[in-house]
């Protein structure tokens, strides 16, 4: 793992404290992590974790659920040893997070586990609920003397959305920091935690070949792309408030933005990386309603087919009405006007329910000169740098050779690193490496919270105008690529969406 703390001795004993303790995300995504974390031993010796839950529940049932849970998700299989391990340090903790009275007797049911396990009173408070109940857990969290103790340490985790737009973020956020230093809040972004988004600042800060044209004068356009099969399934009720813009743009495609956009930090701390994050973000040119009407496309899935199986359409998922006006899909032009991407377009694209699903950064270099060996080429192949997040993971590239075969004519010529997870790559789920940065203190791969107001800055202006338009949906087939129109946006420039 990339280590990019500065001090070694970093006190990592603590309770881990889960908000949710039988959602879903604790299931498939937590406990799996932690699973993962015992077993490559990086956990610290005296650790514990409390899942707090509204049902009612033994320990012995809630460990045997969970238990099901890791042999179903985690990435490696259950080891009895290993198991047995981590479920010694695992809690079950029925309360309502509602009742605010409670948080007195979590207090003391935490002080109990601290003797036990000598957790030395630091807490990681993970919030892993519905986003209507951050704040009253917060609050909770006050009244009961949680957050601010002495001679320990209290940090908070945070999972998206962190709020719906700008206002209702900044008043989450007062909150937050009535209770919690900046420095203890961990604002979680899972793509972050990505092999291959972390992957972005090494290629490019350690590789001379890909900074020293990583700009303007040599990019053409830079892509990116988050496309999946999926659609929203049982997710109705929250995506019908969010759409891709708030699902997916507000938050993991503006960080992708941001860290390949990015100048060189001078150092890898983590407040030198998120500043010049947040410059990027801030140097996005100003987003009218003029520019949005040629650059942006919204979609919303119909019927169709996934892999040749039948699909609904988004009007007709659970939870969702059959007027809905949600977008689940945008494509987007965007300029950053700064003097590294003056005039090198970013064109973005996410959405569900399309025939392929990846994540995929691709670097289209500018054209060579119409001269020599391309003198008579009406189209160049262009060189092609991508960035595979998944499901692949690694760099293709791509350039020009001598056609070998035929012995006249210019090839492409494909260089790809990528291998396929999980059978060749098995790299650490996003969430292990978060938790165990969260426990180390590493704040890098988390949203510094004005971050997080920038982006909402961004995504507000475009949100703003969608909702003040009412949209001819469905407009795309489940299965197909998005709406013609996205093909449009970059066809209008003399350009294409690149699928490798
Ligand atoms: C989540 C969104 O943040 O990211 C989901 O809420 C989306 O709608 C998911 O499916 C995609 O993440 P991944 O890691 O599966 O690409």
């Amino acid at each position: 793992m990339m280590d990019y703390i500065e001090s070694g001795d970093v006190k990592m004993s603590a309770i881990l404290v889960i908000f949710g303790g039988t959602g879903d995300l604790t299931h498939r995504k937590l406990i799996p992590s932690l699973y993962n974390l015992v077993l490559d031993k990086l956990l610290p010796e005296h650790f514990a974790v409390v899942c707090v839950g509204r049902r009612d529940k033994t320990l012995e049932e809630y460990r045997k659920d969970i238990k099901e849970s890791v042999s179903r998700y985690s990435r490696n299989k259950i080891d009895e040893d290993v198991w047995s391990k981590l479920q010694n340090m695992i809690y079950y903790y029925q309360f309502d997070f509602t009742d605010t009275e409670g948080f007195g007797g979590l207090k003391y049911f935490l002080e109990d586990i601290d003797q036990k396990h000598k957790t030395e009173g630091n807490r990681v408070f993970y919030l892993a609920v519905a986003p209507e109940y951050f704040e009253t857990i917060v609050h909770g969290l006050q009244i009961g003397n949680m957050a601010d103790r002495q001679g320990a340490w209290s940090k908070l985790v945070i999972e998206k959305p962190f709020g719906k737009d700008l206002k209702t973020a900044r008043k989450l956020n007062n909150k937050l920091i009535e209770v919690f230093d900046e420095n203890n809040i961990y604002r979680i972004d899972h793509y972050l935690g990505k092999e291959m988004i972390q992957n972005i600042m090494v290629l490019r800060f350690c590789n001379l070949i890909f900074e020293s044209i990583w700009n303007n004068k040599f990019i053409d356009n830079i892509q990116i792309s988050l496309t999946e099969k999926l659609g929203v399934n049982s997710r109705g009720g929250y995506y019908e408030h969010s759409g891709a813009m708030r699902d997916m743009l507000q938050n993991h495609i503006i960080q992708i933005l941001s860290l390949v956009a990015m100048e060189p930090p001078v150092n890898l701390k983590t407040d030198s990386i998120r500043t010049e994050k947040l410059k990027v973000i801030q140097a996005i040119e100003e987003i009218t309603p003029e520019f949005l009407k040629n650059n942006v496309i919204f979609g919303q899935y119909g019927k169709g087919f996934i892999d040749g199986t039948p699909v609904p359409s988004y009007r007709e998922e659970l939870n969702v009405p059959k007027d809905s006006n949600t977008e689940t899909f945008v494509a987007l032009k965007l300029h950053i006007n700064n003097f590294r991407w003056a005039g090198t377009p970013f064109y973005i694209r996410t959405g569900k329910r399309l025939g392929s699903g990846s994540a995929e950064i691709v670097v289209q270099f500018k054209d060579m000169p119409n001269i020599l060996y391309l003198k008579d080429t009406e189209m160049q192949e262009p060189n092609l740098l991508v960035l595979r997040i998944q499901p692949n993971v690694g760099v293709f590239f791509q350039f020009n050779t001598k056609d070998f075969t035929t012995h006249h004519g210019i090839v492409p010529t494909k260089m790809d690193t990528s291998y396929e997870t999980p059978t060749q790559g098995n790299t650490p789920e996003a969430y292990e490496r978060l938790i165990y940065d969260i426990l180390r203190g590493d704040a890098t791969l988390f949203s510094r919270w004005d971050e997080v107001e920038a982006a909402w800055t961004v995504a507000d202006q475009i949100i703003q105008y969608r909702e003040q338009k009412k949209s001819q949906f469905p407009n795309y087939d489940s299965g197909s690529m998005g709406p013609v129109k996205a093909f449009e946006l970059l066809a209008k420039d003399g350009r294409k969406w690149w699928n490798i």
